[in-house]
């Protein structure tokens, strides 16, 4: 059977024409404010469109929150941006009742969690139990006010971005929290080529930026994402991949089912972003470092030798055939590209 099929259903060529559209568009836009690989912004795009959350990592200065406002706005989505900070509580995030003094009763005034796309900014600096709270709603898609439920928008994405650099006042994630983002962002110090092209950009004054698509288009890409294609034995691969990091001698703690799940639904989109409905085992090679890495723990042994989880994902990778049991039959390398920034 070849790839094409069995999908047709619903995937068609203006589907994955729109796709590509929406793809272009959203590289342009942001691309005017951000300066750097776009591969990343692809990457941001298809992990909001597989309806996964987003953390974004780095030093200080590396435009973490540039670049997730740019896509939110790009987006159209409603958009609210939230600084953690160590005083901020959860009732702060999720909302709270008060009394309405005119009517005599209680009203939910809805906290800024209640936005389509969240920037949670600096999200290491609130203390765990606003973390958790932020944490909860992702997985859960509704929060708990004073008892009751409330459904989150649709779609409902998370943007988080987090300094790891060791400093006062700082929480990092735990690591089963961790698990709840869809794929970690490592961004790097932009090339010389780069930096010099963002002192000539803001020479100029800076674009405010316009939306390229709306609420509708997320939603609407999100369920072509559903359509595009997976071959079984890609599926296969995908476990043994994951499953290859609980059983590697230097892993205290590999990847969940979650992530396993997490890889497909990313190749999915990231295969629709390419404007293909069928996904190749060169998408979950490549994607494979951003959904794993944050979710791996090294021993502490390893960790002293100075291994890290992007090593063991590496080593994972080269290890695991596309095809089990056919000794000798090795895949070419990688495109390891994103991989790489993202290492
Ligand atoms: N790659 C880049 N492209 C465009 N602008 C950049 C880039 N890197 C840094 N800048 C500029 O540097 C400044 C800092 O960016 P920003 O505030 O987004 O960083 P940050 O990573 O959120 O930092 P912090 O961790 O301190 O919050 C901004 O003026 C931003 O435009
Ligand atoms: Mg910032």
């Amino acid at each position: 059977m070849t790839p094409a099929d069995d999908q047709g259903q619903g995937l068609d060529h203006a589907r994955l024409a729109h796709a590509v559209a929406l793809r272009d568009a959203l590289l342009a836009e942001v691309g005017q404010v951000y300066i750097g690989a776009e591969s990343t912004v692809t990457l941001l795009l298809a992990a909001l469109l597989a309806r996964g959350h987003v953390l974004l990592e780095g030093v200080p200065g590396l435009a973490k929150t540039t670049l997730a406002k740019a896509v939110a706005v790009t987006l159209g989505c409603e958009f609210r941006r939230i600084q953690f900070t160590p005083d901020l509580l959860p009732a702060d995030i999720t909302g709270t009742y008060v009394f309405n003094q005119k009517l005599h009763e209680f009203e939910l005034r809805k906290g800024p969690l209640f936005a389509q796309v969240v920037l949670a900014d600096e999200i290491n600096r609130a203390p765990a139990k606003t973390q958790s709270a932020l944490l909860e709603a992702m997985q859960e898609r509704q929060v708990t006010i004073e008892g009751a439920t409330q459904i989150l928008p649709e779609p409902f994405l998370v943007l988080a971005t987090q300094n790891p650099v060791e400093q006062e006042g700082v929480y990092l994630l735990p690591e089963a929290q961790i698990d709840r983002f869809l794929v970690r962002i490592r961004l790097d110090y932009p090339t010389l080529a780069e930096e010099v092209r963002m002192l000539q950009t803001y020479n100029q004054p800076v674009p405010a930026l316009k939306a390229v698509a709306g609420a509708v288009d997320v939603l609407e890409l999100a369920r072509a994402v559903d359509a595009v294609h997976v071959e079984e034995k890609l599926m296969h691969y995908v476990v043994r991949l994951v499953q290859a990091t609980r059983a590697h001698p230097r892993v205290a703690l590999g990847a969940s089912p979650r992530a396993s799940l997490g890889l497909l639904r990313l190749s999915k989109a990231w295969a629709l972003l390419a404007g293909r409905d069928y996904v190749s085992p060169d998408d979950i090679r490549r994607l494979l470092p951003a959904v794993l890495e944050h979710r791996v723990m090294v021993t502490t042994d390893a960790a002293i030798e100075g291994m890290t989880s992007a090593a063991v994902v590496r080593d994972v990778l080269q290890r695991t055939r596309l095809t089990e049991g056919q000794p000798g039959v090795t895949l070419p390398p990688a495109d390891l590209t994103l991989g790489e920034r993202n290492a």
